[in-house]
């Protein structure tokens, strides 16, 4: 029996609520609290599009969004609302953070509404291990973002006639061309879970995903402070040299702006970017133009994910079977990831909406997959979360911010990870 709590009144109502269809009047109103942290201009606008589809549906939303791009603002209130007793309905969590609340026994069970909707049969094993615990559903995937990608101003990068780099090599080249025109080469805010995000692309591209998953899961002392991660900290201290004086603590989607309006020619950074583009109304391929990071056919994957905490009231566990269903309902799965940047959770969602950014993410997701290149986002807390994840940010926020030498990086990673175990 699993240790979190099968929360038997919310399954039976899981099943009366959604099997038996609308609420009779004398049931109280499907409510949802409903934590996250997508205040950007495109998060915005696809978490709107899910508060619409639940106050069609007869729901009744209780916004509770927490600025700061990321999460770890989210998560310190969400800590807290959980040890007061106040847990919300639904929180936008993810990866170990999922299987971390289970066990502590916080989340109710989704297998009814699973059952009822086949979820089994329409998400991809991947996003299953991510949101069952123990055999059990206990969160419901969202979407899939893809983390390791470049997006870039072509006119920008034509005023030193240069294109997206595919190499370290010719990222490091075109940002010199950019840098020496007088433009920002690489837009960046300044917070340790961006340093982390630009990190991870580099770990992936310069040591491959083997070395990625045996730094960061299996983390092998040997291998964070191997020669291979100190050419890592040596691209990152380049790379350094490419932001303007003004990255620190500037918010994710202000640098995306700054590529957007042509103050800068790139940044390092996952496809919720891509929202924020089309937010504004730019055109993929014309506006703005999106490609993997260097890496060999790797993809570093971040699946958002909504878990539903055990509440008490009839309104708030009808809320959340029927928020759980509409989750994965086949035209919001189209609806939410267009403005969100991502691609859908569910699989056989029609691709006929998706842009070419989008369609290649598919494609590289399912290629990854198949040659063993993808990995879990360490920065986006799937394949690290809790100490491991803060000590990485810690060591490479450090380095991006001092004269530190890589073969001290190393050891201050190795360091800080053998203590966060
Ligand atoms: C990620 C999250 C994305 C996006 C991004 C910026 O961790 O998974 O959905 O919100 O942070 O806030």
């Amino acid at each position: 029996m699993s240790s979190f709590k099968r929360n038997s009144t919310l399954k039976a109502l899981l099943l009366g609520g959604v099997v038996l269809g609308c609420a009779s009047a004398a049931q109280a109103q499907p409510t949802a609290e409903v934590l996250h942290y997508w205040t950007s201009g495109g998060e915005a606008k696809a978490v709107k599009a899910l508060k619409e589809d639940f106050e069609a549906n007869g729901g009744k939303w209780v916004d509770a969004p927490v600025a700061g791009g990321g999460g770890d603002a989210q998560n310190a209130v969400l800590r807290s609302r959980v040890l007061s007793g106040d847990a919300p309905a639904a929180v936008q969590i993810k990866g170990p953070n999922i299987r971390n609340w289970a066990e502590a026994g916080a989340l109710a069970d989704l297998d009814a509404i699973g059952k009822e909707e086949g979820w089994d049969d329409i998400l991809p094993p991947l996003l299953q291990d991510i949101v069952k615990f123990d055999g059990h559903y206990v969160a419901v995937p969202v979407n899939i973002h893809r983390v390791d990608w470049i997006w870039a101003n072509p006119e920008v990068l034509a005023k030193v006639g240069a294109d997206v780099p595919t190499t370290w090599a010719e990222f490091n080249e075109t940002a010199e061309k950019l840098k020496a025109a007088g433009i920002t080469p690489l837009a960046h805010g300044g917070q340790p879970w961006q340093d982390a995000t630009i990190f991870e692309t580099v770990v992936l591209g310069i040591g491959g995903a083997d070395f990625f998953n045996k730094a960061f899961v299996d983390r092998d002392l040997d291998t964070l402070r191997s020669d291979t991660m100190k050419k890592v900290f040596d691209q990152m201290r380049i790379i350094r040299g490419f932001v303007d004086d003004d990255f620190s603590g500037r918010d994710w989607n202000l640098a995306t702006a700054m590529v957007m309006n042509g103050k800068a020619g790139m940044q390092i950074m996952g496809d919720w970017a891509k929202g924020e583009f089309l937010a504004a109304g730019k055109k993929p391929g014309v506006d703005f133009v999106c490609a993997p990071t260097p890496s060999e056919g790797g993809y570093i994957l971040n699946s958002d994910s909504f878990a539903m905490f055990d509440v008490k009231g009839d309104d708030n566990k009808s809320g959340q079977a029927l928020l759980a269903k509409l989750i994965l309902g086949e035209k919001f799965q189209e609806t939410f990831n267009v403005y969100k940047g991502s691609i859908p959770a569910r699989m056989g969602v029609a691709k006929a909406k998706f842009d070419d950014c989008a369609i290649k993410s598919m494609n590289d997701l399912e290629a990854a997959s198949s040659k063993g290149t993808l990995v879990g986002s360490a920065a986006h807390e799937i394949s690290t979360a809790g100490a491991v994840r803060g000590a990485i940010m810690d060591v490479v926020t450090e380095h991006f911010n001092s004269d530190m030498s890589s073969d001290d990086a190393v050891n201050k990673l190795a360091e800080a990870i053998e203590l966060a175990l």
